[in-house]
């Protein structure tokens, strides 16, 4: 009898062989402080910009705000057990600044420092490695009193708390994000203003922009200070963005929709310089007298990882004739481009699905710019759920991750060293500006309760944990 010199392809079902994920790949869901911590007022923290701006009429759908979320500040050890049931090897969550340290300068709170203790020795007791985000959104509101991100000091105060998060919790924690999807906070925080502080100023977005970065690089410092084998990274929210046709006017609104989006924040931390492309395209919007010399050095600081979160693609056609200039926008200097839809499902926040371009986007950062070990530090879906008979059958969101999981697995056979896996979110949460509206969870929240539910999505995703694998197609 021969023996056969490779496996069959197929098995007498047809199915392929199972996608297995190399030995010791972290396996992890994500959350947020003002998502999910509520306590808002509790054991010394003071109000962020998320609290004044939820608190603000017209800012958050329905009027929601974080005041209690998903009450896990009280609830921490029924979440960590929840956590232990879906098998997570990694958890990823962020530290409320004005809860540590209120008023983002001097003296920290012992108070909220030990809810931090607490949750990590929870997650430590059940085997659960905690992954510490020092920024995601949060900042105390008596620094954007002061000027806020475009004031170059709230990058030293960032480094500050950065230093005494690491002090208290360097102990325990090893890995470390420094900045959430600054993006999110210098565009949308201060160019579009749809989320806190709510300012609109494409000059402030920039310097916020660059500001984050510099306190990113400082916080590099601060960590490795405090824990010489501090594993750090930062994590960026990255876009393919594809121009709608190949008309010149297309091309030239991806290039310039994919320099402000990818770009500003991967070539400064990954290259230390931004791209002549996007100097040229803010020209009119500012002159960066704001860098000052060294600043790249330092943003550029070497890392150990590099976080990155997907969710979508952006297709992006030139102006037409005659459209509104969309103002105040979160694209400053290109307000004329337009974002298209190609009539592909999307998910309830409208975003389009695209798994390959989950391959697409980790391929460009490890070809273009690193080979440090990347991790997709969130990637995750919001549809509407119904509880029937007290189960959540949540169909599209377990579609959605087999299928971004799939894209994860062809990223690794395709030679980029992806090293985890973080699902947003753990647990339906506060969704920013959308309140409660949007749930990304793969455990349903009952708000009126604060009951928790595994859905048909999270017990999936156990399974794919326990045999490190996908199921055969
Ligand atoms: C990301 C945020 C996260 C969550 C998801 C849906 O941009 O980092 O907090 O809101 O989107």
């Amino acid at each position: 009898m021969s023996i056969p010199a490779s496996p069959p392809a197929v098995d007498v079902l047809g199915r392929g062989p199972e996608p297995t994920f190399p030995p010791g790949f972290r396996w992890g869901a994500a959350t947020a402080a003002y998502q999910v911590e509520g306590a808002a007022a509790e054991d010394g923290r003071t109000p962020s910009i998320w609290d004044t701006f939820s608190r603000t009429p017209g800012r958050v759908l329905q009027g929601h705000t974080g005041d209690v979320a998903c009450d896990h500040y009280h609830r921490f050890r029924e979440d960590v057990a929840l956590m232990a049931d879906l098998r997570l090897t990694s958890y990823r969550f962020s530290v409320s600044w004005p809860r540590v340290q209120p008023g983002g300068a001097g003296p920290v709170n012992a108070a909220g420092l030990d809810f931090y203790r607490r949750l990590v020795d929870e997650l430590l007791a059940h085997d659960i490695e905690p992954w510490v985000t020092l920024y995601h959104w949060d900042l105390p509101q008596p620094l954007e009193d002061a000027g806020g991100w475009p004031a170059r000091d709230t990058a030293g105060r960032f480094a500050d708390y950065a230093a005494l998060v690491a002090d208290a919790l360097g102990d325990r924690v090893r890995y470390w994000t420094t900045l959430n999807e600054p993006w999110c906070s210098a565009f949308l925080g201060y160019g579009s203003g749809v989320h806190a502080p709510g300012r609109t100023d494409g000059a402030d977005a920039v310097r916020a922009g660059h500001h984050l970065m510099l306190g990113h690089g400082l916080a590099v410092a601060a960590l490795r200070a405090a824990r010489p084998d501090a594993e750090v990274g930062v994590t960026v929210n990255l876009y393919p963005v594809t121009p709608a046709t190949d008309a010149p006017a297309d091309r030239d609104a991806a290039r310039r929709i994919d320099a402000l989006a990818n770009r500003f924040f991967l070539d400064p931390l990954l290259r230390g310089a931004y791209p002549a492309d996007l100097l040229a395209d803010l020209r009119r919007v500012t002159d960066f007298g704001h860098v000052r010399d060294g600043d790249l050095a330092v943003i550029a600081s070497p890392l150990d990882l590099v976080g990155v979160n997907y969710y979508s693609r952006y297709v992006v056609a030139g102006p037409v004739d005659g459209v509104h200039r969309r103002s105040p926008s979160a694209w400053p200097g290109s307000e004329d481009v337009r974002f298209v839809s190609r009539g592909v499902p999307v998910t309830d926040m409208g975003w389009e699905i695209d798994a390959p371009g989950l391959v697409e986007t980790l391929r460009r950062v490890h070809d273009e710019y690193t080979d440090l070990p990347l991790y997709v530090t969130e990637n995750g879906s919001a549809f509407v759920d119904e509880v029937v008979d007290g189960r959540v059958d949540d169909a599209e969101r377990l579609a959605y991750l087999d299928a971004h999981l799939r894209a994860a697995h062809a990223t690794i056979e395709a030679g980029v060293p992806l090293r985890g896996y973080f699902a947003w979110s753990l647990m339906d949460n506060f969704e920013w500006a959308w309140g409660y509206t949007k749930r990304f969870g793969m455990i349903y929240v009952d708000y009126g309760s604060q009951a928790r539910i595994p859905k048909s999505s999270g017990r999936w995703y156990a399974e794919v944990i326990r045999r490190n694998a996908l199921p055969a197609q």
